[in-house]
């Protein structure tokens, strides 16, 4: 039988994730994952990667551990290695909550560490331990939120950037939660611009800085 194109999938998919199956739906996914997000040309992740480059100009060879929250296949950690003229200073670590999906990433050879996260819980890291966040086409609405910010931002060192892509959807119906997180982490919004998505959308690009002192 002929395998059903992605629009058609994609609704299947969407129900499953709405009754709380992420990781299932996303194990599901993980095979054609790459295909069929570039047949929606899906650019939440090269965003990222640019703004996270804007911001990191002067890292050019400086060891940096860099975290890939929700790294799914590890498109946006490839890009970032293949963009940087010193990737070798780049510790790359990636977690997500479905294991199909870090077994893609693994096969690319590029990440020091993987391992099954989850976003809405404490994260398997030390405190204050990575020189830059990023996290893209994670934040949706029936997916995560703000409600993850704590777990997120406890890891960042201080003075330090997190990058990620917010759905301009979630955003409108969570604002207030997010500028709420924001503060509660010690953290400040340094940028929230809209940046490609995918075909003719855009998302918002959050910047975020921990501060350096309380
Ligand atoms: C649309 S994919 C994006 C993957 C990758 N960042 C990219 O840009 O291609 C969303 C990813 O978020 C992961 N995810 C969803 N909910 C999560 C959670 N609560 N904790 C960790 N990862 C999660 C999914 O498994 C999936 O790999």
């Amino acid at each position: 039988m002929a395998e059903l194109p992605f629009s058609e999938r994609a609704k299947g998919f969407v129900a499953l994730v709405a009754e709380g199956g992420g990781s299932i739906a996303y194990d599901q996914w993980a095979s054609s994952y790459e295909v069929d997000v570039n047949s929606m040309n899906y650019s939440g992740y090269t965003s990222v990667v640019q703004k996270w480059q804007s911001f990191h100009l002067n890292d050019v060879g400086k060891k940096h551990k860099l975290l890939d929250t929700g790294c799914g296949t590890g498109l946006a950690g490839e890009l970032l290695l293949n963009s940087v003229s010193t990737p070798q200073a780049i510790q790359l670590y990636g977690g997500d909550i479905s294991n199909e999906m870090l077994k893609v990433a693994k096969s690319k050879g590029i990440y020091t560490e993987l391992q099954v996260i989850n976003l809405k819980e404490e994260l398997p890291y030390e405190a204050n331990s990575f020189d830059s966040v990023i996290c893209a086409g994670v934040f949706g609405v029936g997916h995560c939120g703000p409600e993850c910010l704590p777990n997120i931002l406890r890891v960042l060192k201080p003075g330090c950037f997190f990058i990620a892509t917010v759905n301009k959807e979630l955003f409108d119906l969570t604002a207030k939660e997010w500028k709420k997180q924001i503060s509660i982490c010690n953290c400040e919004l340094l940028e929230n611009t809209k940046m490609p998505y995918r075909d003719y959308a855009t998302a918002f690009v959050f910047v975020v800085r921990k501060l350096i002192q309380n």
